[in-house]
């Protein structure tokens, strides 16, 4: 971890100098603006102009990488798991249903040596990612990142992959197991020699019912909808809402259609798509036996939980 820590603080006091000379002096955190939406804007009556709602001036990106996305935390599990599993230190990293490609982003921002590949089939979320992350990061990051917009099933980039991502379930949009099987040999056969995919998955008993999860934030609160499920196909139908302290709500910022796919199954059609080395990476409890403790570790058996989220590594 010291070793990791120290590595880390060199490369990044290397990029620094490397980008003074032409750095920008731009604020990586600070989004570059946000959606206007004048437009779109009623008019009260007398011609005065309405005053416009919190879920009118929102931006649904940000909100939703607050609410669902760690991408410190996440590259923190890839980046040393990936130590673990190999020996070496990855560099290439891709994500697939990369969408604003925060992720990708951060991979770059860890190592002068990393370079990131995000791929999203929907030049929207890429647009916003390329303007308000990539346009964030030091000239010397920005040119070891790329964008790239295409179907995961069919997209290949300049330098194989260390690590390629699957995260937030969003695999899950192929329903049926000949596409899951397919997706996973595209990504089998992309992959470096020593390369790993990771992806996440959940479940519990709560996965498969009719309901909505709130969870307040200082300035909104977000909203998980798990609208329909058809227990026949595993079918189901989920949305993401935000709601506002001035009454107002962004209703289905994010609508996904999926398969409630089982752990199981995900082993078997990796297994089936050529992935020998298949490893589960469950959380444990905090000090107060109430929340997941963020600790992912390698395991076979795991608690009946009503809701869970795991991590899964699988090497060919
Ligand atoms: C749930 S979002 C995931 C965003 C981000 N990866 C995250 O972790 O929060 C799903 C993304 O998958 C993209 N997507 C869906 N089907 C795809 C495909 N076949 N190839 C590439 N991207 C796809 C969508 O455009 C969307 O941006």
């Amino acid at each position: 971890m010291a070793e990791h820590e120290a590595e880390q603080a060199t490369n990044q006091a290397k990029d620094q100098a490397q980008d003074q000379a032409q750095d920008q002096a731009t604020d990586p955190g600070k989004p570059a603006g946000k959606k206007k939406s004048g437009a779109r804007r009623g008019r009260r009556r007398g011609g005065q102009k309405a005053a416009p709602s919190m879920a009118e001036q929102a931006d649904r990106h940000v909100l939703y990488e607050r609410s669902v996305q760690c991408p410190e935390s996440e590259i923190d599990f890839v980046d040393e798991t990936y130590k673990k599993l190999t020996g070496r230190r990855a560099r290439v990293l891709r994500e697939d249903f990369c969408g604003t490609g925060n992720t990708t982003c951060e991979w770059v921002r860890r190592r002068q040596t990393n370079r990131g590949y995000g791929v999203d089939i929907d030049p929207e979320p890429l647009a916003w990612g390329r303007a308000h992350h990539v346009a964030g990061l030091r000239p010397g990051q920005q040119k070891r990142v790329e964008l790239i917009e295409g179907d995961v099933r069919e997209a290949v980039t300049e330098r194989a992959p260390d690590i390629v991502l699957a995260m937030n379930f969003s695999y899950w949009i192929f329903d049926t197991r000949e596409m899951m099987r397919r997706y996973f040999e595209h990504i089998r056969a992309q992959l470096a020699e020593d390369g790993v995919f990771f992806l996440d998955c959940y479940g519990g008993y709560d996965a498969y019912r009719e309901i909505e999860e709130r969870t307040e934030h200082e300035d909104f609160t977000y909203v998980w909808d798990q609208a329909w499920f058809n227990p026949v196909t595993n079918a189901c139908r989920c949305a993401i809402h935000f709601e506002f302290p001035d009454g107002s709500r962004l209703d289905r910022a994010f609508t996904y259609s999926w398969r409630l796919w089982t752990l199981p199954e995900v082993r078997e059609i990796l297994g089936e798509a050529g992935f020998s080395d298949v490893v589960v990476y469950w959380q444990g409890w905090d000090a107060a036996g109430e929340e997941g403790d963020g600790v992912f570790v390698p395991t076979e058996e795991a608690d009946a939980d009503a809701g869970w989220i795991c991590y899964l590594s699988a090497r060919p």
